[in-house]
């Protein structure tokens, strides 16, 4: 018989929440949406970014217009950033974030219940597993 293989889709990613987050209360209920799901928090920590990690978590995005204003709101207040363990944890995180514009955002996800404006738009969250391993990397040198 052939073996059940569990630990093929176990994943880690990335979440900030991010300053809109963080300085409207919203830290404990986004925690307590993925600790609901089953999804383990395996760190977490509030961080004030500054200027080069900002850039650095947001290289992608480097050409596009809304650069500039992205790294200025990442680096305006104090984030928490956390890294979060479980089976599908990329897509499952993600589905639970919401349509990055949250007037795209469906009812029932973080973006789609807390959300109006596409800047401030609550969390950040890896979209891909080269994403997370890299986004892991920028916030936790001691997350093995
Ligand atoms: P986030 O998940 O942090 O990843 C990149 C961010 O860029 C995204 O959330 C939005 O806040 C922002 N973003 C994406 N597209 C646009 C856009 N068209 N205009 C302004 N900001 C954007």
């Amino acid at each position: 018989m052939d073996q059940i293989k569990v630990r093929d889709t176990m994943e880690r990613t990335f979440l900030m929440i991010k300053p809109d987050g963080v300085q409207r209360g919203l830290a404990g209920e986004v925690v307590s949406r993925i600790e609901r799901r089953g999804l383990n928090i395996i760190a977490l920590k509030m961080v004030q970014v500054d200027h080069k990690t900002a850039k650095r978590h947001y290289a992608e995005h480097a050409d596009k217009p809304f650069f500039d204003s992205l790294v200025d709101f990442i680096m305006s207040g104090p984030t928490i950033a956390m890294v979060i363990e479980g089976r599908n944890a990329i897509s499952i995180t993600r589905s639970m974030v919401g349509a990055t514009d949250p007037s795209k955002a469906a009812a029932g996800t973080i973006r789609g219940d807390f959300a109006l404006d596409i800047t401030q738009n609550i969390v950040h969250a890896s979209d891909s597993p080269e994403s997370a391993e890299r986004e892991i990397a920028i916030y936790f040198d001691d997350v093995i």
